[in-house]
C-alpha cells in the first residue's frame, strides 16, 4: 500500500498575523501579538492531514530565498516532510492586520516569485517522483507568475501516470483547464462552481445539474462545499448531501483546505464515499472553530464526526 499523501503548493507563503490595538492609516502601530505560520493552501492541507493522524505527509511546491528556507524549516518542525523546488527571489509574505477595535481583518498579499522554465521542469520531476510513492497528490491554490494556466492539467496527467489519485482544489482558469485532465477529485465552493459553469456555457444549470455534468465528464469525486451549509457531492454517479451542525465559527479561512485533507485521508485508505465525506466535513467544521487557517484540533474533530449526517442530494 502507498502511505504517502503529497500536497503541492506553488505559491507558498509565510502568513503573518499582527494584532494591533487599533488600525489607523498613516500612523505607527505597535503589535500586541504576532503569529507567523507556514501557509498556502497545500501547506494547510498537509498540516491538517498531519493533525488527523496521517503518518506520512509531504509538502512540495516552490520555495524561494530566505523566506522559502524559513517555510521549509517551519513545515519540518511540525512533523511534515518538506521537499520543495528552489525558485528565484523570495517566497511571499501574506500580512493580516487584526484591528482590536472591531476584530476586522486587513490583508496585504505579496505576489510571490516568478518561476522560469527550469523551475517548472524541476517541479514536474519532483512531483513525478513523489507521486510514485503517494496514494493521493493534492494540487491546491493559485499558480505562480510565469506558470502556464494549463500547469495543473499537466501535473494531473503526470500524477495519474505515476499511479496516484490527483486531487484539484483551484479556481478560475487553472481549475477550468485542469478539468480536461480529469482529476480524481474536485471541491469547488458555490462561487467557484457557478463561475466554472458560466465559463463552460452551462450558466443556466443549477448547482446539482452542474455538478452532475462535471461527474458525467468522468470526474469520480465532484464535491461542492457550501460553507456553513455543509456540502453536496456526486461520487461515482451517486448524489450525496452532507449536513453539518450549526456552529459559532471563529475563522472560516482554510475550511476548504481542511475538507480536502479529510477527504484525502479517507480516499488514501480506500474508504466509502460516505466515510470520506463525513471525515472531510468534520475536518472543515473543526477548522471553523480555530482562529488559525488550516488548523484542526483533534478534540473538536472527534466531537464533530458523529454529528455529520450524509443523505441523498435530492433534486
Ligand atoms: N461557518 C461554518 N460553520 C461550520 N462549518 C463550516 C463553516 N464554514 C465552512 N465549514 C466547513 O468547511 C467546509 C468547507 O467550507 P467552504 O465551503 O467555506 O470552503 P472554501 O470556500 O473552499 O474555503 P477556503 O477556500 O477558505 O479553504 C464546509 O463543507 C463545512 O464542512
Ligand atoms: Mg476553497
Amino acid at each position: 500500500m502507498r502511505d504517502t499523501i503529497t500536497t503541492v503548493t506553488l505559491n507558498a507563503a509565510i502568513d503573518k498575523t499582527y494584532f494591533v490595538p487599533a488600525l489607523v492609516k498613516g500612523t505607527v502601530m505597535r503589535a500586541t501579538e504576532v503569529l507567523s505560520m507556514a501557509g498556502g493552501k497545500g501547506v494547510n492541507v498537509a498540516r491538517v492531514l498531519h493533525q488527523l493522524g496521517h503518518p506520512d505527509v509531504v509538502a512540495t511546491g516552490f520555495a524561494a530565498g530566505h523566506n522559502g528556507r524559513y517555510l521549509v524549516d517551519r513545515i519540518r518542525e511540525s512533523g511534515i516532510g518538506a521537499d520543495f523546488v528552489v525558485a528565484n527571489g523570495e517566497s511571499r509574505l501574506c500580512l493580516n492586520f487584526i484591528d482590536g477595535v472591531d476584530d476586522s481583518s486587513t490583508e496585504v498579499l505579496e505576489p510571490g516569485p516568478e518561476v522560469e522554465a527550469e523551475h517548472l521542469a524541476a517541479l514536474k520531476n519532483k512531483i513525478g517522483g513523489l507521486a510514485e510513492r503517494s496514494a493521493v497528490v493534492v494540487l491546491s491554490g493559485s499558480l505562480p507568475r510565469g506558470a502556464p494556466p494549463s500547469l495543473y492539467a499537466e501535473l494531473i496527467e503526470l500524477v495519474r501516470a505515476a499511479g496516484a489519485l490527483p486531487f484539484l482544489d483551484a479556481s478560475g482558469a487553472p481549475l477550468a483547464l485542469g478539468l480536461s485532465a480529469m482529476p480524481a477529485f474536485i471541491k469547488p465552493n458555490e462561487e467557484e462552481i457557478l463561475k466554472l459553469l458560466a465559463g463552460n456555457g452551462d450558466g443556466d444549470l443549477d448547482l446539482r445539474e452542474g455538478a452532475l455534468a462535471l461527474a458525467r465528464q468522468g470526474i469520480r469525486n465532484v464535491v461542492v462545499t457550501l460553507g456553513g451549509e455543509g456540502a453536496a457531492a456526486f461520487v461515482d454517479g451517486v448524489a450525496y448531501r452532507v449536513a453539518i451542525p450549526k456552529l459559532k465559527a471563529v475563522n472560516t479561512v482554510g475550511c476548504g483546505d481542511a475538507f480536502v485533507a479529510g477527504y484525502a485521508y479517507g480516499s488514501s485508505r480506500g474508504w466509502s464515499a460516505e466515510a470520506c465525506l463525513r471525515h472531510a466535513a468534520a475536518a472543515g467544521c473543526a477548522n471553523a472553530l480555530s482562529a488559525v487557517a488550516g488548523d484542526v484540533k483533534k478534540d473538536d474533530f472527534d466531537m464533530l464526526l458523529p454529528r455529520i449526517s450524509i443523505g441523498e442530494w435530492l433534486k
